[in-house]
């Protein structure tokens, strides 16, 4: 057992012995998990569990686009195996065409017949880009998977008009301007429509390298004269990080401009690596796990700092790329930019970094990880026919249980883990998580970060009874594990039955496992 218990609990139900990590169950340390059923945060937006795909690497050529000419399985160019895996996981919103490509993106080149449309400097190493991709191909996409579309539009290098004519495009009524006769012609008679707009990327970098100042100017420009045929969602450009010092110029200079529209303050938080992403000690998984767990500090203070100049929060937040983001060196295929092997630790960052989403959802409207296949935090690899669900495809599809339910407050009382960076000793939580209530059923996600620990956990149901229900278990023999094209199951999820009844349920949680609970309940 490891230094640092806070406490034994007793026992007063059945314990579920989940398959762990090799050696695990010897450690069993006590925990308790209070549930505040009556405590209500929140509704979960859905859209918290969405997704990003940029045309940069293998993302869209390879990965989502394979032609309709192609051997690969397909829907009309679409990689049908990534059509039919997205279903599993209720995606509710993708973001296109970038990051830091959207600002380089002209519209116009991805729209009519495909053999005539322009090819472009592409994002890469040495990539053309031949735009066979475009607005209908990204739409289909998403209704394919049942999806919400949103775009990032080009402030860096793209005119007011260009974007307010894409907006048109997708949004005018059937027949009414001459954008929508176009849209006729290349196939779509109805308009898509486009709800959510974000008004460039990372404009403080790639996008333009701006001031906040500046960039407000801009914003004010883009967004003021907008086709206003169905409602939008605007999403402006918020900081690098946690940089708070961006947030409040912005918000300095847009109070100015009499508060033009803005509906979301993009974020991006990426947890950068410790180690590699397959080569990691027991520390350097805590470590990452912390670095991950910032992400509630950078909520917490962006939430402060747009709390000063829209004191009743009708901006909130979209935390529109984030991910742990590992040094090159485990590319499938070498056009694959910033395509990295994830692992089961990558699953452990993305089910912290969701609990943390839902624990703060009444701030947090949408989240985008990045990216959905071939590149950094992926839920999918391919590489030609060859396919494979990564350990974060699990704990999307584990986690979608919380999409739309009410968040509830839920305390962890559990040992902290011990482990050192360089000379200094530090701790983390064994046991984080959050739980959520639709209908009858409550969840509850727990992970336990300990590399070596079970954890025995009585969860405390309050007012609340259960009758049982059931868990679903991500964990693997090694800390290391990774699915690949050879051995796709190396880390994928179990779903057992789970005896519990009365106010309290007793659960072993295993080693460097991901869980969600669900009870039935009264
Ligand atoms: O996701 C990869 C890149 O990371 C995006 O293009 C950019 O927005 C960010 O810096």
């Amino acid at each position: 057992m490891p230094a640092g218990i806070v406490r034994a609990v007793a026992v007063a139900a059945s314990i579920v012995s989940i398959p762990a990590c090799a050696g695990a169950q010897e450690a069993k340390v006590a925990a308790a998990i209070n549930i505040k059923a009556d405590q209500v945060i929140g509704t979960i937006n859905p859209d918290i569990y969405g997704h990003f795909t940029e045309h940069i690497g293998g993302v869209v050529y390879d990965g989502i686009w394979v032609g309709p000419d192609s051997k690969v399985p397909n829907i009309n160019g679409i990689r049908k195996d990534l059509v039919d895996w997205m279903k599993r996981l209720d995606p509710s919103v993708i973001r296109w065409p970038g990051g830091c490509f959207a600002d380089r993106y002209h519209w116009m080149d991805g729209i009519g017949p495909r053999d005539k449309r322009p090819k472009r400097y592409g994002r890469g190493t040495d990539v053309t880009e031949p735009n066979y991709f475009g607005t209908h191909e990204f739409i289909e996409f998403c209704r394919l998977c049942d999806a919400e579309p949103y775009f990032a539009a080009n402030v860096g290098s793209g005119t007011v008009e260009e974007f307010q004519s894409w907006v048109e495009y997708c949004n005018a009524p059937a027949g009414r301007t001459t954008y929508a006769e176009m849209r006729e012609a290349n196939g779509s008679k109805e308009p898509f429509p486009v709800k959510f707009w974000g008004v460039g990327n990372e404009n403080w970098g790639c996008g333009g390298n701006y001031t906040p100042e500046d960039y407000c100017v801009e914003y004010r420009k883009f967004v003021t004269w907008l086709p206003g045929y169905s409602p939008l969602h605007l999403i402006a450009c918020g900081p690098n990080g946690n940089d708070v010092n961006w947030t409040k110029r912005f918000m300095r200079k847009w109070v100015d401009y009499s508060r033009v529209p803005l509906d979301g303050w993009s974020c991006h938080y990426y947890c950068g690596t410790t180690g590699h992403a397959l080569e990691y000690t027991n520390d350097q998984w805590y470590e990452m796990l912390e670095k991950a767990y910032f992400m509630d500090t950078l909520v917490r203070d962006q939430w402060e700092a747009l709390k000063e100049f829209d004191p009743n929060h009708h901006i909130k937040l979209v935390i529109d790329e984030w991910g742990a983001w590992h040094p090159a060196g485990t590319e499938f295929h070498p056009a694959h930019l910033f395509e990295q092997i994830g692992t089961l630790r990558d699953a452990q960052v993305a089910a912290i970094t969701l609990d943390i989403f839902n624990k703060h959802c009444e701030k947090v409207e949408m989240a985008n990880v990045a990216q959905l296949i071939n590149n950094i935090h992926s839920l999918f690899h391919a590489d030609g026919p060859k396919f494979v669900a990564t350990p974060n495809f699990y704990v999307f599809e584990m986690y979608k249980v919380h999409q739309g339910a009410q968040s509830v407050k839920c305390e962890f009382d559990a040992p902290l883990a011990q482990f050192k960076v360089g000379s200094d000793n530090k701790t983390f939580p064994t046991l984080l998580g959050s739980a959520s209530i639709k209908g009858k059923k409550l969840h509850i996600s727990v992970v336990n970060t300990h590399v070596t620990d079970a954890i025995e956990a009585t969860i405390n149901l309050g007012s609340v009874k259960t009758k049982g229900g059931k868990i679903t278990t991500l964990t693997a023999k090694d800390i290391h594990a990774a699915n690949t094209f050879e051995k796709p199951n190396e880390c994928v999820s179990v779903t057992s039955p789970l005896k519990a009844s009365g106010s309290t349920a007793a659960i072993t949680f295993a080693p460097a496992s991901i869980n969600v609970v669900e009870l039935d309940v009264e």
